[in-house]
């Protein structure tokens, strides 16, 4: 089959090459992938691994061989999954534990934005505690991440003011919680805006200019906390799958609608990288995998090492 691999010979550092067909481990399932999505962090990774290296987190597709353990879902069932890798490929293996089924009325595309992007938003939603009627201001809200968190933030009963970089400086002191997908410089805006014992969440770091903070810069915003999220780190009470399904409904239902600005064929995985690394697309960059695996006379064209094309939807 064929995937995605790091090859530092070419700028984005991706190409397609012959790779062997996964083997699953027990509790792994074998997923056909049929969308997937791109995440920030990736660019950070692709940029510090080695080549040959696999990339892919984020997956949507239908399972081609269940796990021997009996666990998670069968043959034929479409499913949402987050791997630990290698996702940009024609089939990857993931563990039961990370897959969860999709209703027919889900999109692979809408679904490929959950694993990575729909969890963080989540659970960072959750990090900020009881929110119903209070206010909470969501910096980097353009972004994928920061879409989805503006939504499940409303879905989950706050006040919702959504800030992207051009927007105006958000009024100090009045937020009980701010979700700062920027960083940097921008946790300065965060401890700016947020009121007197209000909790900033921090999960991004799209700036890189560090902030720059003082004990009397929380003058005004006296007791305010900083709590960090790390999706490796969070401690999952309904497992990746839970929040995986938690998501899911919530598309289904249409109270969640992921903004896709990019979606692109996995083939040209270097449009959609150029896309994502430019900091223009406003929500997520998806890429598409053909429905059935390809035969020798579709065999799929190697990523040019040329200059990157220019993003396209
Ligand atoms: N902690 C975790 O486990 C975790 C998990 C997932 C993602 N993340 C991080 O969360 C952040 C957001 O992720 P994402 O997937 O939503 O990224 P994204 O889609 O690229 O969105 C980032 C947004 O930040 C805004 N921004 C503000 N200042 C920026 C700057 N100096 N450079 C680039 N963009 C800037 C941009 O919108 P405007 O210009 O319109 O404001 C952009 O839409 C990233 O730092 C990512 O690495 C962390």
């Amino acid at each position: 089959m064929f995937a995605l691999i790091r090859d530092g010979r070419v700028d984005p550092p991706v190409s397609l090459a012959e790779v062997p067909e996964p083997e699953p481990a027990e509790d792994e399932a074998v997923v056909e992938v049929r969308a997937s999505s791109l995440n920030r962090g990736e660019l950070a990774l692709l940029a510090a691994r080695p080549d040959g290296w696999r990339p892919g987190q984020d997956l949507a597709g239908v399972v081609t061989q269940a796990a021997a353990s009996g666990e998670g879902p069968g043959v034929g069932t479409r499913v949402v999954g987050v791997a630990e890798g290698g996702a940009w490929s024609e089939r990857v293996a993931v563990a039961a534990g990370r897959l969860t089924a999709l209703e027919e009325g889900v999109s692979f595309e809408d679904a490929a934005t959950l694993g990575i992007a729909g969890r963080t938003a989540l659970n960072i939603v959750r990090l900020a505690g009881p929110i119903l009627g209070r206010r909470v201001l969501i910096l980097g809200a353009s972004g994928g991440v920061g879409h989805l968190a503006v939504q499940l933030a409303a879905a989950a009963g706050a006040r919702v003011t959504a800030h992207v970089l051009a927007g105006e400086e958000p009024e100090p002191s009045a937020f009980d919680v701010v979700l700062d997908g920027v960083g940097g410089a921008s946790l300065g805006r965060a401890v700016r805006a947020i009121r007197p014992g209000g909790t900033i969440v921090l999960f991004g770091a799209t700036d890189p200019e560090p902030a720059t903070l003082t004990l009397l810069d929380f003058i005004g915003h006296e007791g305010a906390r900083i709590q960090t999220y790390f999706s490796y780190a969070q401690a999952h009470p309904n497992g990746v799958a839970g929040d995986l399904r938690a998501l899911a409904e919530l598309l289904q239902q249409g109270r969640v609608k992921p903004t896709i600005g990019v979606t692109v064929d996995w083939r040209d995985a270097d449009r959609a990288l150029v896309a994502l690394r430019s900091g223009e697309v406003a929500g997520k960059v998806v890429l598409t995998f053909p429905a059935r695996s390809r035969t020798a006379e579709e065999e799929p064209r190697t990523v040019a090492a040329a200059a990157p094309a220019s993003a396209g939807g």
